[in-house]
């Protein structure tokens, strides 16, 4: 909540327009920063002004794809996007008459920030003016809108970059297109807008030099730059990508958690890593993912949608939909797929795959192995290469291993199968069925060896030029 009251204050979200520099078939305001859609941040700045209301413009036909970006905000198809003017005008078409003051967001400028949008807002009701807009300098202005003043520094309007004069693409002051409004007042002047400039849209830009010169002043409030950077294009996108990274990863920081590299380490918004946890480079921590504290992670690993608790070691892996319990250790070279749950102080050693299985308290899976579809006990010992035969061709089946059972090297486990307690398998034994609660189950050929072969096959061999292939 905030401490002023914005309850009759609107927020206008504008997320139709067509993307045309991104060359993208998804909505652009849709598309990913740091994990998450671009537009989610806007709305959370919006929402943290406590705006009555928030309305979404979206691109007509897309409105079921925001339901989840824009959960408990109003969706308005834009229809033909006819420029951010338009879209200004079907958002107070849906708007109630009660609010009568309206914030004007950009869904491609996520950087943006609450404190901002609450300057924005209380300078415009501090001189009562028609309204404020956010600007700040730039070193390289090139695509933003520029804000012409007048000789009294007061800003008289913004000119476009596609309709600008050579000396006005030399301001270096841009249009952030954020703006707070008196509603009366922008109606009036959205209403007298045309289309007559270079892209043929109807320019919310306009709207300030209408209401410079009917009204009075539109006041400007000058921001840090970061936070007016758009999203226009796949090298702006990669750009606040890695700003909003670094904000992430800095909070981390701040919260106790060691990044080796913070430029090399992806974590998306959202993920938590306890204290005294170190990351090292290359590592991607992505989706619904928590990490505990006194953790080490990396180099290399991807951890997506998982959560792993504290004290773990997870060294050049790739985990996806798992839950790791406290002090696993994992890898290096351990692939965990969905529905792996290691119970804590587990073990998934080197070239292991892992899935939908629990390895129990203890439990240690070291080398080269498939455990898929299984429910591992605790203090079982799963020796080198071996393998749950899971799938029959149809259907996959699951293999139980009991409590302490030890698993000889190379046991393949014809699924359904069931391993007793304090049972063992026979190195190289394919166990197709059950083995009862301390029992040894084996099953191989019994070992045959040739006495005198090596020397009967040289004597061969001198007589027909052998291959020596045995
Ligand atoms: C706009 C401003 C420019 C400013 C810059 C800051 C205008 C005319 N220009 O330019 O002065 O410096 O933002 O980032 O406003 N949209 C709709 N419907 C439409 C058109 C656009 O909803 O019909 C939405 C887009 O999804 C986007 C936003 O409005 O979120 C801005 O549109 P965009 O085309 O990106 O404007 P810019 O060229 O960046
Ligand atoms: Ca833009």
């Amino acid at each position: 909540m905030s401490a002023f009251d914005n309850s009759r204050l609107a927020a206008v979200v504008l997320g139709a327009g067509k993307g045309k520099r991104m060359k993208t078939d998804t909505p652009k305001v849709l598309h990913p920063v740091c994990g998450r859609p671009m537009i989610e941040y806007v709305l959370e700045a919006a929402s943290s002004v406590g705006a009555g209301e928030t309305v979404l413009v979206v691109v007509q036909g897309s409105g079921e794809l925001f339901s989840e970006a824009g959960a408990g905000i109003r969706c308005v198809e834009q229809g033909e996007p006819l420029g951010t003017g338009h879209a200004v005008r079907v958002a107070l078409e849906a708007l109630d008459e009660d609010f009568e003051e309206i914030l004007v967001l950009h869904g491609d400028s996520p950087l943006i920030s609450g404190g901002t949008l609450q300057a924005l807002i209380d300078e415009r009701r501090a001189q009562d003016a028609a309204a404020s807009l956010v600007t700040t300098e730039l070193e390289r202005p090139d695509g933003y809108g520029r804000v012409v003043r007048d000789s009294a520094g007061g800003v008289q309007r913004i000119v476009e970059e596609a309709d600008a004069s050579d000396e006005e693409r030399d301001i270096k002051e841009v249009n952030g297109c954020m703006y707070a409004f008196r509603r009366p007042l922008l109606e009036e002047a959205l209403a007298g807008l045309t289309t007559d400039n270079t892209q043929g849209e109807y320019y919310l830009t306009n709207v300030v030099e209408r209401l410079v010169s009917g009204y009075g002043t539109v006041v400007p409030v000058v921001a840090p730059a970061e936070e007016m950077l758009g999203i226009n294009d796949r090298e702006q996108l990669a750009a606040v990508d890695s700003i909003m990274r670094s904000r992430i990863n800095k909070g981390l920081m701040e919260s106790g958690v060691t990044f080796l590299d913070p430029d090399r380490t992806y974590v998306d918004y959202g993920v938590d890593i306890g204290r005294d946890s170190v990351i090292f480079p290359l590592v991607f921590i992505t989706g619904r993912s928590r990490v505990g504290s006194g953790c080490r992670v990396g180099p290399c690993t991807t951890v997506k949608d998982s959560v792993i608790g504290d004290g773990c070691v997870v060294e050049f892996s790739y985990l996806e939909g798992c839950e790791v319990g406290g002090d696993v250790n994992i890898g290096p070279f351990s692939r965990l797929r969905p529905g792996t749950r290691m119970l804590a102080t587990s073990k998934a050693g080197s070239f292991v795959e892992i899935k939908n299985t629990v390895v129990g308290r203890g439990s240690k899976v070291p080398h080269l192995s498939y455990m898929g579809d299984a429910l591992i006990g605790d203090e079982v010992n799963i020796g080198a290469g071996s393998i749950t035969c899971n799938f029959d061709g149809e259907k996959k089946h699951s293999t139980e291993i009991g409590d302490r059972a030890f698993i000889g090297s190379d046991t393949m486990f014809i699924a359904p199968v069931k391993i007793g307690r304090d049972a063992a398998t026979a190195a190289g034994s394919s166990i197709s069925r059950d083995v009862p609660d301390g029992n040894l189950g084996i099953e191989r050929t019994a070992q045959e060896n040739i006495e005198g072969w090596r020397e009967r096959r040289k004597r061969k061999g001198s007589q027909k030029k052998g291959t020596g292939k045995i």
